[in-house]
């Protein structure tokens, strides 16, 4: 562990650090391009230099490793000069385009020159070398080749995270320019990372560009609720509008990636009529909106019925694995507790086996619910029905007679999402009396007694547990539209209109009482699911 000094500052390096992973991780930034934390150094951009004591030369900070009682300067006049000679050379050909760029607000080019540069060009319009433009590199990416630094970022993410190798520099000297053979697409499933990794504006987003400047824009740190990896995300949002999402780095999860489905996924939202009002079937078998208030206290007396006519166990609590750990241990507290029933399932599509299954040797998993992990550690999984096949046979059957659903589509579809759908359908026509809580109006909701409108994915506080049992607090980004409810909340108010003596206020006092009654997570505070994240116990 090497003591070294960077700016007056003694900070203690690890072993094999490099001065700017040393000086990055402890909060002292030095400028940089080429460099980045999960790709391979390179040491291209030279944006980097630092004056090293007893070293005749300024030396690039990402190469140099940290020795003992090391001496490291990054902020006086000589350090200060050669960036500003970095940058006045990047900026020979570059179009300065900023008020039509889209990186316009997050640039390091254009944040650096207002700290290092400020120098007048030298070099008039018409004698630059232009490149091409609006470059169409697939679904996910648009090229500027102006625009680019030539830090070849991308060419590492593609060489070492994916190994599908399509970016390369083509040409020599200032005619350089970065792009793939033939300018065929990028096609491979990881490929929107490198708009995140481009410091500049020549990758930007096909998604998201135009749509927003960005400081126009709020964030809220989250989790990806597209499959059980469990990837940090930033959600950028604005006025009830969800942008884009971006990856947080967590190193035990996602490192700085996202799959390119799991960033486009809050657009899955979009698709269909939300939900607004509670709705009950009347006597005339027609659906009339009516406040939450009526539609719980009819849901708790007519199961009380039916637990009176039938037996508690003859009816079924099915989970959904999208919904936060928080929902599910009230679920399971309301239906277990208050009505008695031991059916309680979660299980669609084998999420039990699949949840642990990887698509890719990079992040993603087969099992497309984000807390099938906080399912199986709330034990939702009955002996008797083993998933939704056996709760429909049984309902079918008979032995079924009610149920309280909850139905959330999931954000990243696979084919078999349709059939799944299609016999949760079943089930809700074959039962005697049915609940469902979900969030977009769907053709079968026609079928339930009592349809209840619940927040969506970024509409709602709560925890998830990704495959490898990782908590990880996810957060509410918009509020939901109309009358919907957190599922945690309207299972706390089911719980106090049936009776239940403790109260449940807020998703933080629900983790607390999770924390005190499930053994897998106990000892786990709020604050631990924060990054990295707290892993429960087996
Ligand atoms: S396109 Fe962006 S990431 Fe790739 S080399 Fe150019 S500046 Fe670097
Ligand atoms: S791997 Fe899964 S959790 Fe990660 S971004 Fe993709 S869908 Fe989301
Ligand atoms: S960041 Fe060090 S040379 Fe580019």
């Amino acid at each position: 562990m090497p003591k070294i000094t960077i700016d007056d500052l003694e900070i203690e390096a690890k072993d094999g650090q490099t001065v700017i992973q040393a000086a990055l991780e402890h909060g002292l930034d030095i400028p940089h391009y080429c460099y980045h934390p999960d790709l391979p150094i390179d040491g291209n951009c030279r944006m980097c230099l630092v004056e090293v004591e007893k070293m005749p030369k300024l030396t690039p900070s990402c190469t140099t490793v940290c020795g003992e009682g090391m001496k490291v300067t990054t902020n006086n006049e000589r350090v200060k000069m050669a960036v500003r000679g970095v940058l006045e050379f990047l900026l020979i050909n570059h179009p300065v385009d900023c008020p039509v760029c889209d990186q316009a607000g997050e640039c390091r080019l254009q944040d650096y020159y207002m700290v290092y540069g400020l120098h007048t060009s030298e070099i008039a319009m018409d004698m630059k070398v232009h490149k091409r433009k609006v470059v169409d590199l697939g679904e996910m990416v648009v090229l500027d080749q102006e625009r680019c630094v030539l830090c070849s970022r991308c060419i590492r993410f593609f060489d070492h995270v994916t190994g599908t190798g399509e970016m390369q520099f083509f040409g020599r000297g200032d005619h350089t320019v970065i792009g793939t053979i033939d300018d065929r697409p990028l096609d491979n499933p990881y490929s929107g990372n490198v708009v995140d990794i481009c410091p500049v504006g020549a990758l930007t987003s096909r998604d998201f560009r135009f749509k927003c400047r960005v400081w126009f824009l709020n964030s809220t740190d989250s989790v990806c609720g597209g499959c059980s990896t469990g990837c940090n995300v930033r959600v950028d949002h604005r006025d009830g509008n969800l942008f884009r999402l971006l990856p947080r780095r967590n190193i035990e999860v996602n490192k700085s990636w996202l799959c390119d489905e799991g960033r486009l996924s809050f657009h899955e939202l979009e698709n269909g009529e939300r939900l607004h009002r509670p709705m009950v079937k009347g006597e005339d078998g027609m659906q009339a909106p009516v406040k939450w208030s009526d539609a719980l206290r009819a849901i708790d007396v007519n199961l009380k019925d039916c637990r009176q006519a039938f037996g508690a166990n003859a009816i079924l609590g099915l989970a959904s694995a999208s919904a936060t750990n928080e929902a599910l241990f009230l679920f399971k507290e309301y239906l277990k507790e208050q009505i008695g029933t031991a059916q309680l399932e979660f299980r669609l599509d084998h999420e039990d086996q699949k949840v642990t299954e990887k698509e890719d040797d990079i992040l993603r998993h087969t099992d497309k619910r984000p807390n099938s992990m906080g399912a199986i550690k709330l034990d939702l999984m009955s002996r008797d029905l083993n998933g939704l096949d056996g709760a429909l046979a049984a309902a079918r059957d008979g032995r079924l007679k009610a149920g309280v659903i909850i139905w959330f589509k999931p954000l990243v579809r696979r084919d078999g999402d349709e059939q799944i759908e299609a016999k949760v359908a079943e089930l809700i026509n074959a039962l005697q009396y049915s609940v469902v809580f979900t969030t977009h109006k769907t053709t079968w909701l026609k079928d339930a007694n009592v349809v209840l409108p619940v927040t969506a994915w970024s509409e709602e506080e709560g925890t998830y547990t990704n495959y490898q049992g990782r908590v990880q607090k996810i957060g509410r980004a918009i509020r939901p539209k109309g009358d919907a409810l957190p599922l945690w909340e309207a299972f706390a108010m089911l719980l106090e209109t049936s009776g239940s003596k403790r109260l449940w206020l807020s998703a933080a006092e629900v983790f607390a009482g999770m924390s005190e009654t499930i053994p897998a997570y106990q000892g786990i505070a709020l604050e631990q699911t924060r990054l990295p994240g707290a892993l429960v116990t087996a």
